[in-house]
């Protein structure tokens, strides 16, 4: 195949930005994304041009650090998937393809299609965590019961792999259904229901102060998640934060 492709190029996070357009060819239809982007950067590289910078580690939908926006969505046009795990096959012969970074004020772009989230990781060390002794012999596992809607529930929002997909779909970058996994993922379980009062209020608190907007319910983010992370997270955590802020 030959594609077009407009790719967000910016030096560092004090310059401007601006769309650049590149032209490759033999790109094959069973090349990952990724590997279409290798193939662009092996290119400029021989031409002795600077590479495009783009985050990538997995490459299986694990970790999710591939965080870009193609032709207007995060992780590209398939749904469930990574950036990663999208496939050539999904584009055609002479397609444009428009490669952007994720766009949010709490995500400043730190060079091209790579973006700073580490405000996840500063919401993350606010209470996504349970505090347990760790002294002495391993706790069997069946010695706490854990129903197993509640234990399907909270695998589920364990899913969320950080990507940030959520908050570049939302028209006002919210990351409320990431903190809601977050939230869900130890308030379902009896070892998180301890520290649940003060996890909700804190992480709540860390997402504002990080500057990422309110949720209105438009759920391009439930759409837009490779993970399938659900809504209904959210109404979760805004229970348990309305509970947690009477109780103080
Ligand atoms: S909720 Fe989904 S889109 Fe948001 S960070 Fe987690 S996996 Fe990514
Ligand atoms: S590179 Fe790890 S999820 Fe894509």
């Amino acid at each position: 195949m030959k594609l077009k492709l407009k790719i967000w190029r910016q030096p560092d996070n004090k310059s401007k930005g601006k769309m650049i357009n590149y032209d490759i060819d033999n790109v094959s239809p069973d090349m990952s994304f990724l590997e279409m982007m290798d193939m662009l950067n092996e290119n400029l590289i021989n031409k002795g041009e600077d590479p495009v910078a783009f985050d990538h580690d997995c490459r299986e939908g694990i970790c999710g650090m591939c965080s870009m926006f193609i032709n207007g969505e995060p992780h590209g046009p398939d749904r469930l998937i990574t950036t990663c795990q999208l496939h050539m096959r999904k584009f055609k012969d002479g397609d444009t393809i428009i490669i952007e970074p994720f766009r949010a004020n709490a995500f400043p772009v730190i060079k091209d299609l790579v973006v700073d989230r580490s405000s996840f990781d500063r919401i993350q060390q606010a209470g996504g965590f349970i505090s347990i002794n760790t002294s002495g012999n391993t706790q069997d596992a069946n010695t706490i019961p854990v129903d197993k809607y509640d234990a399907d529930k909270a695998f589920d929002a364990a899913t969320c792999i950080g990507c940030g997909a959520c908050v570049a779909s939302c028209k006002n970058a919210s990351a409320m259904l990431f903190v809601s996994a977050k939230v869900s993922q130890f308030s379902l379980l009896p070892q998180g229901k301890v520290e649940a009062r003060d996890r909700v209020l804190n992480m709540v608190n860390q997402m504002d102060e990080e500057g990422f907007g309110n949720c209105t319910n438009t759920g391009a983010c439930e759409v837009e998640c490779p993970k399938g992370i659900s809504l209904e997270n959210i109404a979760r955590m805004n229970r348990e934060y309305l509970w947690s802020s009477i109780k103080g």
